[in-house]
């Protein structure tokens, strides 16, 4: 069993003291903390083993390179797909999923296609979708949520036709924690036709992930959501729709040859892995899929159930004093709760909990068109990971007790400026 008592010490930065409180650190959608194992492989990486990839035949060059090619069957094993060369590492799930719409979608589709995304998706899967869109013709339709942020099922087999090429969506809701049935979306995507994007930024670092299981034909991710180092995120796609993609980002490693009429690309997944990569960081990401695995991912995903439900009933204490979005089921949900306090600005709830020590994220969360669908300006989002504890929660309850009845000279605080989080 998961003991993030035991857990935690792994992790330096839970030392730390934030306003003179312990950290709570409860921002883990937005990215994780990383355990000295991963930090000390990077470290070891750099000190003893460090040279360029494929560019040597002199010991350390090859040293480097097989370390590499090692990360990318351990993050093979990590979503159990065919080969290792099926995994393309790339800089974080927006990078992946850029490369599928300009790699794929540009050689495939044609104006009047339809390309079907969802309400609950955040900006790394809608925006290169409707950038290629514009480029091809293609057309995007969203599917709906339903009123307790289920996604609609009835509603994308509306929306899913003859004409629709790709179906791509969010393994889990950054915002509602919604866990998607990822098997029937893929299965009616296919029945059209149509190829099944997954966007794992949320469900693969805190769900077990089966590519083949899930029937999905791509899937991306990041690495520093979970555990790894950030500029890592993984790229999975079929073989076959890997094979007869565009290289999207080309230059060095991605060539057999090139002469100056022509060129051979190089194989898998080299030829889109364009240019010197992120080595330390792929051989650290590697190594926080090790430590994930040690663990077992059924038991973080047990783990955070658990944790997810706990809050669910401690909020009940706040009575209407809280509103909390997404599913009220916590075996489809994920460890994120985003929620408000009825008459407090989001952002002045997120600051005064850092003042106690507790790290959440406000704002819109990379998922504007969501929170417009929701009629809501923002929301405090709390997330959770395999280090954090009932013993934590029960701390955000008790400061939000505070919290609310301090409401009256809170309400007075000026409203932090929206521009603080305009990145997301
Ligand atoms: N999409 C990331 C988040 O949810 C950045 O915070």
């Amino acid at each position: 069993m998961l003991d993030p008592h035991v857990v935690r010490r792994d992790f330096p930065i839970f030392d730390r003291k934030i306003h003179g409180r312990p950290l709570v650190y409860f921002d883990n959608a937005a990215t994780t903390q990383k355990p000295r194992q991963v930090v000390e492989a990077i470290v070891e990486f750099y000190y003893k083993h460090y040279a360029n990839i494929h560019r040597g035949l002199h010991t350390l060059s090859q040293e480097a390179s097989e370390m590499y090619e090692e990360a990318h069957e351990v993050l093979a094993k990590f979503i159990n797909a065919y080969s290792w060369d099926e995994v393309i590492f790339c800089n974080n799930t927006t990078d992946g999923l850029n490369i599928v719409a300009y790699a794929w979608g540009l050689k495939n589709l044609r104006e009047g296609d339809e390309i079907v995304l969802t309400v609950m998706d955040h900006h790394s899967n809608m925006l290169p979708w409707r950038n290629v869109a514009k480029l091809t013709g293609a057309k995007i339709k969203y599917v709906d949520i339903t009123d307790d942020g289920t996604l609609n099922y009835d509603d994308l087999e509306e929306k899913i036709s003859e004409r629709t090429r790709v179906v791509a969506f969010p393994g889990m809701s950054n915002v509602l924690g919604t866990i998607n049935d990822v098997r029937r979306i893929a299965r009616l995507a296919h029945s059209v036709g149509a190829i099944a994007v997954m966007d794992g930024a949320q469900s693969v670092p805190h769900t077990p992930t089966d590519i083949r299981m899930l029937e999905i034909d791509f899937l991306a991710f990041s690495g520093h959501k979970m555990l790894g180092p950030t500029g890592t995120g993984v790229l999975w796609g079929r073989k076959d729709l890997l094979e007869d993609m565009m290289p999207f980002k080309v230059g060095g490693d991605t060539i057999k040859d090139v002469t100056l009429e022509d060129v051979i690309w190089h194989d898998l997944p080299w030829r889109f892995e364009a240019g010197t990569p992120n080595i330390a960081g792929g051989i650290g990401l590697a190594e926080a899929a090790k430590y994930l695995m040690r663990i077992g991912m059924e038991d973080v995903r047990r783990h955070e159930m658990e944790l997810v439900e706990y809050t669910l009933k401690r909020f009940k204490e706040l009575g209407d004093d809280v509103e909390v979005y997404g599913p009220t089921d916590p075996r489809v949900r994920g460890g994120v709760i985003a929620f408000n306090i009825r008459g407090l600005n989001h952002h002045v709830v997120g600051r005064t909990l850092d003042l106690f020590g507790i790290a959440v994220r406000t704002g819109k969360h990379c998922a504007h068109p969501l929170h417009y669908r929701l009629g809501l300006k923002g929301t405090v989002r709390a997330s959770y990971y395999i280090y954090n504890t009932r013993e934590e929660i029960d701390y955000m309850v008790e400061t939000l007790k505070q919290v609310i009845a301090m409401k009256n000279i809170l309400s007075r605080q000026e409203e932090i400026s929206e521009e603080i989080c305009t990145g997301g």
